[in-house]
């Protein structure tokens, strides 16, 4: 059927035309007025009913959730904070909906129950604001890099290599659990399964993303991962969206301007063309606000917090400076760390990130040069320091509120190093010859790195739980739907 999208309509000025309207009702009230919402936008339109030439049955069955088509005449409103309305002429209830049994009802519901009736909550003013912003980004990812000349290049989801070699993949098999094929020594026989040797879900399109960008250059890959790290955090799924971009002829620095410039790009995209839904998330986010105590509030409101973004350089230290900094930071000293930092060589946890970047920087942090030893085996080993420390060209990205938003690295591309670092690491060599053999012909310098995507939405949307940005979230214990 031919009809009108809310989002247009709200913007029309052709008073007097007659539209078709469908979409579902948010609120009836008074008897008379419908707010109808069909996802288009994240306002509704009013449509105004002439409650006695309407037949009382018909009235009935307009109750939160229905779906509707209505036919009237665009009017201009007298109400406030809007300038149209329908006035309705006919009316049809396409999908009744149970006011007794609907989950949704025409007030604020917390987030955790939301998350208990995910299958419905698209429905709320929230979730239509973060996905349509998640959209908008994914949109922008694409443009980006199709505006530089990178290559879309899809990457495996099956897989039989572990790219981060952190042993933390969701194996792929065929094989009946009740009946799986031993070899003499008890050890499984992958031989016998679907593709003839163990396989699983991808935990990263970076190492075929290698073979590709040295022949094409630069390409980047965008696409589901998968992780069994069973860590049950806001900040953790165990399927995630990443954008891998991985670039021939790039060092550290090239890498890192690649990465400042491409969140920059993302964040101001979103500003531009999701005003209507920012403004939404940052009313919805100072409500929030005021539940906290005055010392806990943030300053910054969320389009603050996301300009603040764009104006500043992001902050570019070593590895090296950070354990410095945090060493003789204030929480370290009184203990207050979990983790307290005395040894140089430790991995940052989540409450170290946050203090280089809400309390000491204050702004986003490129945190680089790794120690060797907590990092990935394709990662370009520096020269060793002064102390003879042994450190690798890597590169995060920590952001305000999230920690690690982005993880990359210039990478190896001496075939005996990275052979010294796969036997160093077990790593089997065999089995990684088509990686290798990138090293062997026309190696070449070459960097990229992980934005992780929804790590991204929560930032831009002010969302704090991962949960809550992506539409059907997988984590330790869920999978519904
Ligand atoms: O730091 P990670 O593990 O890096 C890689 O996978 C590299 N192969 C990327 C590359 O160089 N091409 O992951 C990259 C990013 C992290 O910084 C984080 O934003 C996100 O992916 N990420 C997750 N997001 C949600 N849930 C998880 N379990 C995540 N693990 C990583
Ligand atoms: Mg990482």
């Amino acid at each position: 059927a031919k009809r009108t999208r809310i989002k247009d309509l709200l913007n029309t000025t052709e008073f007097g035309q007659q539209v078709t309207v469908m979409g579902w009702v948010k609120t009836f009230r008074n008897n008379q007025f419908i707010s109808i919402n069909d996802g288009s936008s994240i306002n509704n339109i009013q449509a105004v009913v002439d409650f006695n030439s309407t037949d009382e049955s018909l009235l009935k069955r307009l109750t939160t959730g229905a779906a509707i088509a209505i036919e009237g005449e665009i009017i201009e409103s007298l109400g406030k904070g809007q300038r149209v309305e329908v006035k309705v002429s006919r009316l049809e209830i396409l999908g009744d909906s149970d006011a007794e049994k609907f989950p949704l009802q025409p007030k604020k519901h917390s987030l955790e129950f939301l998350r208990e009736i995910a299958h419905l909550r698209f429905r709320t003013n929230t979730f239509n604001a973060v996905f349509k912003v998640r959209h908008a980004l994914a949109y922008a990812v694409h443009k980006f890099f199709n505006d530089k000349g990178f290559v879309y290049m899809h990457t495996p989801i099956i897989t039989a290599s572990d790219a981060e070699g952190a042993g933390e993949m969701f194996r792929v098999s065929t094989f009946d659990p009740d009946n799986i094929p031993r070899n003499d020594d008890g050890t499984i026989n992958y031989k016998e399964d679907f593709f003839g040797k163990a396989t699983n879900l991808t935990v990263s399109g970076q190492l075929e993303g290698e073979l590709a960008a040295m022949a094409f250059g630069d390409i980047y890959t965008f696409g589901p991962t998968f992780r069994a790290e069973n860590s049950n955090t806001t900040r953790h799924l165990a399927e995630f969206w990443m954008i891998e971009p991985e670039m021939a002829f790039y060092d550290l620095n090239d890498n890192m301007d690649l990465a400042e410039e491409l969140l920059k790009y993302l964040i101001r995209y979103a500003i531009n063309n999701c005003s209507d839904e920012l403004e939404f998330l940052k009313s919805r986010l100072l409500e929030e606000e005021k539940q906290k105590p005055q010392n806990e509030r943030s300053e910054l409101d969320l389009l603050a917090k996301l300009n603040f973004c764009l104006d500043n350089d992001f902050e570019r230290i070593t590895y090296t400076e950070a354990i410095s900094i945090l060493r003789n930071s204030k929480p370290n000293q009184k203990k207050q760390f979990k983790y307290l930092i005395d040894e140089w060589g430790a991995d940052l946890q989540s409450e170290h990130e946050r203090y280089l970047v809400e309390k000491h920087f204050k702004k986003p942090v490129i945190l680089t040069n790794y120690p060797a030893e907590i990092k990935s085996f394709y990662m370009r080993l520096n020269e060793p320091d002064a102390e003879g420390r042994r450190t690798v060209g890597a590169m995060d990205i920590l952001f305000p509120g999230i920690g690690e938003i982005v993880g990359g690295s210039q990478r190896e591309e001496r075939l005996e190093k990275l052979e010294g670092r796969m036997a160093e690491l077990n790593i089997p060599t065999e089995e990684m010859s088509w990686f290798l053999d990138t090293r062997r012909f026309g190696s070449a310098p070459h960097s990229g790195f992980g934005l992780g995507f929804e790590r991204l939405v929560l930032f831009v949307t002010g969302m704090t739980n991962i949960r809550d940005v992506i539409p059907f979230p997988r984590t330790p214990k869920n999978a519904e739907f």
